[in-house]
């Protein structure tokens, strides 16, 4: 019998081009595609860019243009280095777009109406040069660990520890180079630990996470959940949350948002509608493909926000690792962080999708460029 398939890929972020990474996702996305299509079901592969946030702000900044124009690029840049390497995205999306917004909004609405969101003050480092509060990354300082200078807000890249921001040792705002001051403002958070009954059932459906996942998964629920920061105080690139001034929703509420906006795009070109894929009891398979470094958004947070909003959950979230080069993580410095139309310049696609199809495994480990094995 022939089925209705929605997949994605996660969506590329807006603030730099594809790299070989990325491809890794999509061919293996591009290959499920094609092969569910021969099998004669009615399969859709969908994307969009990901542009809300700090870094595209602060980079278009950089490059003295609006955000709306360095998003306009990247989309322009991304959708043609897909296309040249064989990748059919049926729809390209952007979470930047009307369409999104509205999914935004109802999502928002539909946990509020749930009594899943509250707000708090809490305390953020502010750049009072710039007037605006400082995420993580945006702040740099001396590991309060093993004292090494020139440390992001986050985490050490030295002795790999992670921390507050505001444990740094001579804390500096990476926007304007002075000392951030500490600053309280109301945020708005999503009450994740309401909804751990719902998740856990989620968690153990058969079918739908691979065993090694649906181990983190528990992992985390019996760890506790947190209740999870949904806005980020202006300025900030990104759609501002209804009765809220001043006040837009993280890039990471809207981002999954952007699989079902690109499904209405996708459906309104072709006759069909959005809930015939999303609606509570919709026979359709939805799977969405992603790397292991964005599980939490994609097993917790996601299926949370459509759980509120009425909507079905995917049926499976395949987990893949991440690309390495000979044996070691992409590196800028070492050569191997190669972006995708770098590739092409000197290579054609096809070796490069042989190469991935041939190492693709069901399992979460990475998976390596090795040179000597690539050039054999
Ligand atoms: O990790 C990333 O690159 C994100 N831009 C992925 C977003 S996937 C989805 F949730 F939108
Ligand atoms: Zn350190």
């Amino acid at each position: 019998m022939s089925k209705r398939i929605l997949v994605t890929a996660a969506l590329p972020y807006a603030n730099g081009p594809v790299h070989l990474g990325h491809l890794l996702e999509h061919t293996q996305v591009d290959v499920f595609v094609r092969a569910h299509r021969m099998l004669g079901h009615d399969t859709i592969f969908l994307c969009a860019d990901d542009t809300h946030g700090t870094p595209v702000e602060v980079n278009a900044r950089k490059k003295g243009i609006t955000p709306e124009q360095l998003v306009a690029q990247s989309y322009d840049e991304h959708v043609k280095d897909f296309k040249d390497f064989h990748i059919h995205h049926d729809h390209y999306g952007s979470t930047n777009s009307d369409t999104n917004r509205r999914y935004a909004e109802k999502f928002y609405a539909a946990a509020k109406a749930a009594g899943h969101i509250f707000s708090k003050d809490v305390e953020q480092m502010y750049d009072e040069k710039e007037q605006r509060f400082l995420p993580d990354r945006f702040v740099k300082g001396t590991c309060p660990f093993c004292a090494t200078p020139d440390q992001y807000g986050d985490s050490c890249e030295k002795c790999g520890k992670t921390y507050d921001p505001t444990q740094l040792k001579d804390p500096k705002s990476a926007l304007s180079g002075t000392t951030p001051v500490m600053k309280s403002s109301r945020n708005l958070f999503y009450d994740l630990p309401q909804l751990a009954g719902t998740l856990e059932a989620w968690l153990e459906r058969p079918g739908s996470l691979q065993e090694e996942v649906r181990n983190f998964g528990r992992t985390w629920l019996k760890d506790g959940l947190q209740p999870w920061g949904i806005s980020r105080e202006g300025p900030y690139f990104g759609f501002e949350i209804p009765g809220e001034p001043n006040k837009f929703f993280y890039v990471w509420l809207d981002a999954p948002i952007g699989y079902v906006s690109a499904t209405d795009e996708w459906c309104s070109k072709h006759n069909r509608h959005v809930q015939d894929y999303w609606k509570a009891d919709s026979d359709a398979e939805v799977y969405h493909f992603i790397g292991k470094d964005i599980l939490y958004f994609h097993i917790l947070f996601w299926p949370a926000l459509l759980h509120d909003v009425g909507y079905r959950k995917p049926n499976a979230v395949h987990a893949h690792g991440m690309l390495t080069a000979n044996g070691e993580k992409l590196s800028k410095s070492r050569g191997t962080f190669i972006n995708a139309r770098t590739y092409l310049n000197h290579l054609p696609p096809e070796l490069f999708r042989y190469y991935l199809c041939s190492k693709f495994s069901p399992r979460v480990e990475d998976l390596d460029l090795n040179f000597d094995d690539f050039i054999g």
